[in-house]
């Protein structure tokens, strides 16, 4: 029986078509909107077929049903063909694309480290406050009577030469000591105490060790029955975590209106171990920071019992024991930002 709708020829041609196309296609993308004007139902190439049954002779209805599945099904096969050829070829592609050459030298980054005394400071909060120490922060401007006249150094006091002291007015000054923390401490606060306070401070003071401003940290222990004895107690502790195991303090007389008794505190050459270097000069020891019982006037100018309570204080310069933990020579170089020089510390 001769067809009445051409389909054979139709058939024949839409083929072709697909063929011809698909073979053109060249990406994944191209093809899934090809996919669309082939398979949609309202509009596709092959997909509007079925919407013309209705034209068709009832008796080639079956036949031209079953041809246009076919093709459809043909038609799937190819391009699912098409698609894993065109995916492999992708893949391939991007794994060119992204191949890595391990033999390459690696891109160098640079990273920012810690300035050698923020690392000290640290170093140091830790380690103070795992032994329970608070950490009060005070203020670089400061007014006279914290930095000095409450630290029993009042005006004409032979003391305050021992500082160079940058005036603000004749009450505000720029701290020369933290120090003066600890009489806000003490004036904010009642026994127990234990605190330690890190700050800059300012000196007119310049040459090879000393800068106009640096960085100290002070500690205050206020208790009942607080002796020397626990001041050397906890430094002994302290110095073998900074500086190495071994390590020992030995205390020597000193003067410092706000302590009595007063006292340097030197570490055993962590270098020599003791026997005698540059670093230590040829002592054994290496002078690190001041301290002492603090004195009662200063106890009870900030109204505390010192028939119940006493304490010690200590204050150490940051940027020294940087310079003796990193073996710098001149303070300078912690203020001189050279990257070559900062970039060798990273604790
Ligand atoms: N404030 C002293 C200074 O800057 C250091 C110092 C010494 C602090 C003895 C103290 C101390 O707390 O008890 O030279």
């Amino acid at each position: 029986m001769a067809e009445q709708s051409g389909l054979s020829e139709r058939l024949q041609a839409i083929r072709a078509q697909v063929e011809e196309n698909l073979q053109k296609i060249a990406d994944s993308k191209s093809i899934y909107e090809y996919r669309k004007s082939v398979f949609d139902g309202k509009v596709g190439l092959i997909g509007s077929l079925m919407r013309e049954m209705g034209k068709i002779p009832k008796e080639e209805k079956a036949e031209f049903g079953k041809r246009v599945n076919e093709i459809k099904n043909w038609a799937q096969e190819e391009f699912e063909k098409k698609n894993s050829v065109l995916k492999e070829l992708e893949m391939k592609k991007r794994y060119e694309a992204e191949k890595i050459d391990i033999t390459m030298p690696a891109k160098m980054r640079a990273h920012g480290n810690l300035h050698p005394v923020t690392q000290v400071t640290n170093q140091l909060i830790d380690i103070f406050a795992g032994l329970g120490f608070d950490i009060y922060e005070g203020t670089e401007i400061e007014k006279d009577y914290y930095n000095f006249t409450a630290l029993n150094t009042p005006q004409d006091h032979p003391a305050r030469d021992m500082q160079d002291t940058f005036y603000l007015s004749p009450e505000f000054l720029l701290r020369t000591q933290t120090s003066a923390g600890q009489i806000h401490v003490m004036e904010e606060k009642k026994p127990p105490i234990k605190i330690i306070s890190p700050g800059k401070v300012f000196r007119s003071d310049d040459d090879a060790t000393h800068s106009p401003m640096f960085t100290q940290m002070e500690g205050l222990v206020v208790d009942e029955g607080i002796t020397l004895g626990d001041l050397k107690g906890m430094l002994d502790e302290i110095v073998q975590k900074i500086f190495g195991e071994g390590t020992t303090t030995r205390l020597r007389p000193s003067y410092f209106p706000f302590t009595e008794p007063s006292v340097e505190v030197d570490v055993s050459c962590f270098q020599c171990g003791g026997c005698g270097c540059s670093l230590c000069k040829g002592t054994g020891w290496i002078e690190i920071l001041g301290a002492g019982v603090v004195n009662n006037k200063v106890l009870e100018g900030c109204g505390i019992d010192t028939e119940k309570y006493s304490g010690f204080a200590f204050g150490v310069g940051l940027e020294r024991i940087a310079m003796l933990k990193y073996g710098y020579n001149n303070i300078k170089l912690l203020f001189e930002s050279d990257l070559r020089v900062l970039s060798q510390i990273d604790d």
